[in-house]
């Protein structure tokens, strides 16, 4: 693997004494933005309790994250499956050896693994210690620790020089992220020129039913914090980028989520088919009924110099 920040022969970083803080450090957080992020990575050291430590495979990970149309019926594919299909054909996921990849708010780590199975350099970071503890074991039974590098770490103070990461990636966390003004600068900071920051999350809150499910689910996680999107949101993260690209999913399909388990019988499954064609015509005849959709993928590039 390529040099980095010093790691712990757990794969963990250690916490970089100019900022970049242990969540459970006794040292007060510097700015407002920095206590806010400290309360929020308790609240998902308490979600991330839960959790148990994986040994992740490229199938295991390929078949838990399939678009579910296309899964073999007796896998149940990931209802999110597709947005992630094209934040990796954006990263290049099928040429990644040796290439330098930040799992970005990584949280236990299976992107992270997925990359590294494929031959990935990764570093991946997130604020809460149980998550990057269960990652970095998850890595272990991976048989990949020595390729990925976890740190705890807050999103707004990133311990890795400039020009360090040749793509970033970042799954449901831009919706937190976006509380946090210097997090974009951040990441500018630490892409190689012509380097490409890949987000995924739910999208935009112009949809007042989307917005009525979300207000629903969010109450469960309250203090994890987030809100939904907004397209001027993405072009403001953006800024420190030379380039922005917002792709949005899933307009009637995003029904998809209220079929559960149903989604795998036969009629549901023409009825989705049926939905996933109405959405690709609709969506290529009126292009304004995009920021109506369910889900997104951001990708913020920088300039080749
Ligand atoms: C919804 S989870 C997504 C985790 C992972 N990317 C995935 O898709 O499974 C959001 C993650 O963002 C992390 N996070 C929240 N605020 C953060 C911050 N200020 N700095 C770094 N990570 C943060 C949380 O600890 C959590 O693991």
């Amino acid at each position: 693997m390529s040099s980095a920040p010093s790691s712990t022969s757990s794969g963990v970083l250690k916490p970089d004494p100019a900022g970049a803080m242990d969540a459970s450090s006794a040292t007060p957080p510097a700015s407002p933005h920095r206590a806010l992020a400290a309360e929020r990575a308790r609240a998902y050291d308490d979600v991330y309790k839960g959790w148990h430590v994986k040994r992740i495979t490229r199938e295991s990970y390929e078949a838990s994250t399939r678009f579910f149309l296309d899964a073999p019926p007796d896998q149940p594919g990931h209802l999110d499956g597709n947005e992630l299909a094209l934040a990796f054909r954006l990263l290049d996921v099928e040429h990644l050896s040796g290439r330098r990849i930040l799992d970005f708010c990584c949280g236990a780590g299976r992107s992270s693994i997925y990359f590294a199975l494929r031959g990935a350099d990764v570093w991946a970071c997130d604020r809460s210690p149980q998550a990057i503890h269960i990652a970095a074991e998850s890595a272990k039974l991976s048989g990949v620790a020595d390729r990925v590098q976890f740190c705890a770490a807050d999103a707004q103070e990133l311990a890795y020089p400039d020009c360090f990461f040749d793509a970033v990636f970042c799954q449901s966390a831009l919706h937190i992220l976006i509380d946090y003004p210097e997090v974009s600068t951040e990441l500018a900071r630490v892409l190689k020129p012509g380097g490409k920051a890949v987000f995924c999350d739910e999208a935009l809150g112009h949809n007042p039913l989307l917005e009525i499910v979300r207000w629903v689910r969010r109450r469960k996680h309250v203090r994890c914090g987030g809100r939904t999107l907004r397209l001027g949101d993405l072009r403001a993260f953006g800024r420190p980028f030379a380039q922005t690209r917002i792709h949005t999913f899933n307009l009637l399909l995003q029904s998809k989520q209220f079929f559960g388990q149903a989604a795998h019988r036969p009629w549901a499954k023409f009825v989705l088919r049926k939905l996933r064609t109405a959405d690709e015509t609709m969506l290529s005849a009126l292009p304004f009924l995009r920021r109506f959709c369910g889900k997104v993928v951001v990708e913020y590039a920088r300039n080749a110099e």
